[in-house]
């Protein structure tokens, strides 16, 4: 834990971090993997159909896909790895060690995968109908491929399994929740890239003509994808550690609210029954109507948050549980730096400490290295709102001495009982000033 702290002043850097990440879900998920599906089945239908027009609206909508995943798809990668290497370079430096290989395949299939999709766009009318389809199904293979790889690191992250024994790469990449994780993002690829697809087509005008077609094909393929989303998502739900799934409550709506947690689970199940529902509408009716066919993808869109959110949350304290604490200090290392102290420990953190500051500047400082991950000061999650806990320097004291008991989702303070006290005086100072 050596490197230096990063702060975002109100949003924090884990707010950052999933701001971005929730963007590259959506193009990545919604336009790479399951728009690769998606066009390539309506082309196939229209190909099997001779249907020229519906063709032509594969080409359309593939403009869009294929701009969305070279633009913000490609930027909100590079974000991710800035992001998160800022404020969890030691996360993700352990995540290195383990799965260097992995990441390096995954950024060739990457790089492939754009290739492809550029390729597939632009020589829409410059190869033979088989010939592109070919090249479609290629395509389909190379981006399914980019979620078959990064899932095994997501997945390690939260359920690491044999791996904390074994230490070996592949009891890390298939971990318990792989494969569930693996469906259940699957399906969701294909459901948002659904959306976006009926969002542009309803942005494109001169195609009334395929209308009826298209959106029964959209139907046809919410109803066969949307039942696999939601019996793939309850599956990973139950692999699940329990540990995990007891933190789901407080990840899903803060401590304030835990006792509506279970009105999320059925909240899921609404989301995903609207999908059907619209599915048969569009299937059996081939109407869309207006703001409807919208909002099922909007709460799609927010559900798809709302889970990433939750599925960060359920590893709390960790990143890689039972391993690496989510503030970078290692399981292993936190009693060390209790008998050594923080500050021997951390040397180059320090360097920019103010030597005659006193006991409030050594408490900012710990609060910089061991919480400031997941609290700003006043605002997302902002610790001097929490005066209740800091009420007084012995009450804060007391709650630092069992917080990982009281609190499981936050890691123990690992200092001394001179480091805790000084983190105790620069919190109450901070909480009691207005
Ligand atoms: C892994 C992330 C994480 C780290 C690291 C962390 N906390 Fe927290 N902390 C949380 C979360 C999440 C909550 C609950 C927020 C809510 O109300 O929903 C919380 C709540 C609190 C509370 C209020 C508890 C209550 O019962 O109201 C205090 C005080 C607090 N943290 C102090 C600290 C201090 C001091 C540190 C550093 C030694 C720290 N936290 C490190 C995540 C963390």
């Amino acid at each position: 834990m050596d490197f230096p702290t990063v702060e975002v002043p109100l949003i924090g850097g884990r707010m950052l971090i999933a701001l971005v990440g929730v963007i590259h879900v959506l193009i990545s998920h919604g336009c790479a993997v399951g728009g690769s599906f998606f066009l390539v089945l309506l082309e196939y239908k229209s190909i099997r159909q001779k249907n020229e027009r519906l063709n032509e609206l594969a080409y359309r909508v593939a403009r869009w896909f294929f701009i969305l995943t070279t633009s913000v798809g490609a930027l909100t990668g590079v974000g991710i790895w800035f992001t998160t290497n800022m404020f969890s370079p030691v996360g993700i430096g352990s995540l290195l060690r383990v799965f260097f290989w992995a990441w390096f395949v995954e950024w060739i299939v990457f790089v492939t995968e754009i290739g492809l999709v550029a390729v597939y766009y632009l020589s829409w009318y410059r190869m033979s109908r088989s010939a592109h389809l070919k090249l479609g199904i290629v395509y389909v293979v190379t981006s399914f491929q980019t979620l078959v790889i990064i899932v095994g690191i997501l997945g390690f992250q939260l359920t690491p399994g044999k791996w904390l024994d074994s230490q070996t790469f592949w009891d890390g990449f298939f971990n318990p929740t792989y494969l569930p994780q693996l469906f259940s993002r699957t399906a969701l690829s294909a459901l948002l890239a659904c959306g976006f697809s009926l969002f542009i087509f309803a942005c494109l005008r001169g195609f009334r003509d395929v209308r009826s077609e298209f959106l029964r094909f959209s139907g046809a393929f919410l109803l066969v994808i949307s039942p696999i989303y939601l019996f793939a998502t309850f599956a990973y739900y139950q692999v699940l550690p329990a540990r995990a799934e007891s933190f789901i409550s407080v990840a899903l709506v803060t401590l304030q609210l835990t006792q509506y947690a279970q009105w999320s689970q059925a909240f899921f199940f609404v989301v995903v029954a609207g999908l059907f529902l619209f599915g048969l509408v569009l299937y059996f009716m081939q109407r869309t109507f207006a703001v409807l066919s919208v909002a099922p993808f909007l709460i799609l869109i927010c559900a798809v948050a709302q889970f990433e959110r939750v599925r960060e949350f359920a590893r709390k304290p960790y990143v890689i549980s039972d391993y690496l604490y989510s503030n970078g200090i290692g399981k292993a290392e936190a009693p060390f730096m209790s008998s050594v102290g923080a500050m021997r420990y951390s040397t180059w953190a320090w360097r920019g400490l103010d030597p005659g500051g006193g006991e409030t500047e050594l408490g900012h400082m710990l609060f910089r290295l061991e919480c400031s991950t997941c609290h700003t000061y006043r605002g997302i999650n902002g610790v001097f709102n929490k005066r209740a806990i800091l009420s007084s320097e012995e009450a804060t004291v007391q709650f630092l001495d069992n917080v990982q008991y009281s609190h499981p989702y936050m890691p123990p303070f690992a200092g001394t009982q001179e480091e805790k006290e000084a983190l105790a005086k620069f919190l109450v100072e901070g909480a009691t000033k207005k």
